[in-house]
């Protein structure tokens, strides 16, 4: 098998979006994967998307999907950015200031807007990753009482960090109440969304609906949804054994889409492909190819006989991977392979 290499299941990709759809409205947050065929699929079973940069809005109306199915929700953009988006079609946009709601304003009479609100304010928690977006709860009542009817709804969003049913549920109660019912129309209630398929969060999402009297429910599943929809294959290319622990060095790493390693600490599964598991396994440091100190992607159980040329397979690696490669040493990216139902490895 040529790698490295991720696998696209588009089944598993459409059984994934169809339990988040039961919560909601999917805007799919094209940042996660904006692999082709990721929101081509998406696109096809009817998702909307949530979009940060105009070469996403570009690449969404080069597909074929109209300007009315997105939300540009990137507050704290450029006035050049604002003019194009506008000038591209669309009208729906996620707002945390006054000062930018007037922007837009001004460039799009007609726009609707969602009101970003602070987690940080709601959950009562200080850190610089939580103040970054959103207004203060404090100010709300006065940008909303400006916005008037152009303001549709209020948005929130826990990254997947401080993400819970608990904590999401004090978000939605600091804002319920805050908004004018005229106001209060869509509830956003952003990405993290763990467990789609799970009966709690669906009572919880109901209980918001009803509690807020909002009419619609927008949900933008990013992690959640396309990291399981994708595997990465990698080979090893070596083994060594170095101051008591044996480190394997594959050809994927940090740089070519592995970052979460290092940004968020991540544990990723990683399994040996095409061999029965055997009983003895240990633990080996698993490291990207290339010379940088940092490129380690953590520690992991093999079996204790692999050997370079094995082939590795990283499961849930859809989410902020492909999207995240960088252009580092001109290494080459992986490739992806996209197949329906069971993605059989030998086939690849
Ligand atoms: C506004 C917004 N919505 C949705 C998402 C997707 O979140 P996740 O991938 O954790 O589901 C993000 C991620 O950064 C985001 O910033």
């Amino acid at each position: 098998m040529s790698t490295p290499r991720f696998v696209l299941n588009l089944t598993r990709l459409a059984e994934l979006y169809s339990l988040y759809t039961k919560l909601g409205s999917v805007y799919y947050p094209m940042k996660a994967n904006d692999h082709f065929a990721v929101v081509d699929h998406l696109a096809k079973l009817g998702s909307s998307f949530e979009i940060d940069s105009i070469a996403h809005l570009r690449m969404l109306l080069g597909r074929g999907v109209p300007a009315s199915r997105v939300l540009f929700s990137l507050p704290v953009d450029t006035h050049a950015n604002r003019e194009k988006a506008v000038a591209l079609g669309v009208r729906f946009f996620t707002v945390d200031s006054i000062e930018e709601f007037r922007v837009i304003r001004e460039l799009s009479p007609h726009s609707r807007f969602l009101l970003r609100v602070s987690i940080s304010d709601a959950l009562g928690s200080r850190s610089r990753p939580l103040e970054k977006w959103g207004c203060n709860l404090a100010e709300l009542p006065t940008i909303v009482r400006e916005m008037r009817e152009a303001c549709v709804g209020a948005s929130l969003y826990l990254p997947s960090e401080v993400y819970g049913l608990d904590s999401l549920t004090r978000c939605v109660k600091a804002i319920t109440g805050r908004l004018p019912a005229t106001t209060f129309k869509i509830l956003d209630i952003g990405g993290g969304l763990d467990t789609p398929g799970s009966d709690k969060l669906r009572e919880a999402v109901e209980t918001y609906r009803r509690e807020t009297g909002v009419s619609k429910i927008i949900v933008e599943p990013g992690r959640n949804l396309v990291g399981p929809s994708m595997k990465l294959y990698v080979t090893v290319t070596a083994r060594r054994s170095r101051f008591g622990r044996d480190w394997l060095y594959v050809d994927c790493g940090i740089y070519s889409g592995l970052l979460d390693c290092v940004l968020k600490d991540r544990v990723f599964e990683v399994s040996l492909v095409g061999q029965e598991q055997e009983a003895a396994t240990q633990a080996f440091v698993l490291a990207g190819p290339t010379s940088d100190s940092s490129d380690i992607l953590g520690t992991c159980e093999l079996p204790d006989s692999i050997v370079a040329g094995d082939v590795l397979c990283v499961a849930d690696s859809g989410a902020y991977t492909y999207s995240v490669r960088t252009c580092f040493y001109r290494s080459r990216a992986p490739t992806v392979k996209v197949v329906k139902g069971a993605d059989e490895v030998d086939n690849h």
